[in-house]
């Protein structure tokens, strides 16, 4: 029986290294291991007819053959596997391929560079100024008293006496007009700093974009027609743009810009928002122009300034302006 045994486990290993795949393997398993025909069960079943004392050493052989095999097939299956993973008839296209994980750029920073991409078909140029900026830039030379509530320590986030985190980008109006002379058109973004609650509309740290045109002859109708251009290419060709007086002391006259939006839906529907409120501008106080040597007889300008945050939460429908400087992947992730 011994003999018997070793002839089948042979036979069996050969007919394991020949099988070519899984279904022909399979037969191999069934043929000399099944439970019911397989040759290696049958032989174990005849373990009852054998001499007594040969049974311990025939039933051991017989389990030592049943073990190899299956050793072998389990073995010859993994090399099958892997082998069929390397062929490329066996790829399966339609399986969803791994997402690489990228950058992507930030919401607010979508919006500034939309911003940006506008005004600069219109002939502007980009500016920047320093974040830690003086009461000078900051508040008198934009013709804003220093007991104005705007500069009290209450909203304003001073470093030293005279010193301050910018409580908005209107200074760069000041350093730019210093260091060219007119004309003047240009856009700066930038971050700003205020003593402000943290609450879903306000957040001590957010982006403003400034605006400045100088020029002679420079017009509200100038900033009327630019900006109401500006508020069709931004939020959409049936944007209607509303201007409503208001007051800043670095402009006179100053206005609040609304816009009243057409949603288009997916489906095609169309929805007409309330008014909304997107910038502050107006025209350049005379002070102003003086304050930097321009001589306000001869060039006229106008301003504005806009939080894009505030842009981005409209044009996403954000609802807490936190969201966007929190930096939680999984928010950011939405906008890939
Ligand atoms: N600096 C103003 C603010 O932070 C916004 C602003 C209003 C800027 C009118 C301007 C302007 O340039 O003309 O609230």
């Amino acid at each position: 029986m011994i003999e018997e045994l070793a002839g089948l486990e042979r036979q069996a290993l050969a007919a394991v290294r020949e099988a070519k795949d899984g279904g022909a393997l399979e037969r191999v398993r069934v043929r000399y291991l099944g439970r019911r025909e397989g040759l290696v069960s049958g032989l174990l079943r005849k373990l009852g007819t054998i001499d007594p004392a040969d049974r311990p050493a025939a039933g051991a052989a017989a389990n030592r053959t049943r073990k190899t095999l299956e050793k072998a097939l389990d073995e010859r299956s993994r090399e099958l596997a892997a082998l069929a993973e390397a062929d490329p008839a066996h790829v399966d296209l339609t399986l969803p391929a791994r997402r690489k994980w990228r950058g992507t750029i930030h919401p607010v920073s979508r919006v500034v560079d939309d911003i940006w991409a506008i005004f600069r078909s219109l002939g502007f140029t980009r500016a920047r100024g320093p974040e830690v900026d003086t009461e000078w830039y900051n508040f008198v030379a934009l013709n804003t008293p220093l007991d104005h509530p705007a500069a009290d320590e209450q909203d304003t986030l001073y470093l030293a006496p005279g010193l301050l985190l910018r409580s908005h980008t209107s200074p760069v109006q000041i350093r730019t007009m210093e260091r060219y002379p007119p004309p003047i058109r240009i856009v700066a973004p930038g971050m700003v700093y205020r003593r402000d609650t943290y609450d879903a509309t306000h957040t001590p740290a957010f982006a403003q974009i400034e605006g400045l045109v100088v020029d002679e002859g420079v017009t509200f109708v100038d900033l009327k027609a630019t900006l109401a251009e500006f508020g069709r290419r931004f939020w959409g060709p049936g944007t209607e743009v509303r201007f409503r007086p208001s007051f800043f002391p670095f402009t006179e006259p100053s206005a609040e810009v609304d816009v009243k939006r057409v949603i288009v839906r997916d489906d095609g529907s169309r929805e007409t928002t309330d008014w909304i409120e997107v910038m502050g501008a107006g025209m350049v106080d005379p002070a102003v122009l003086e304050n930097v040597g321009y001589d306000s007889e001869r060039y006229t300008g106008w301003a504005f300034g806009m939080g894009p945050a505030r842009a981005a939460m409209l044009r996403h429908g954000v609802s807490d302006l936190r969201l966007f400087y929190e930096n939680d992947m999984r928010f950011l992730r939405q906008f890939a």
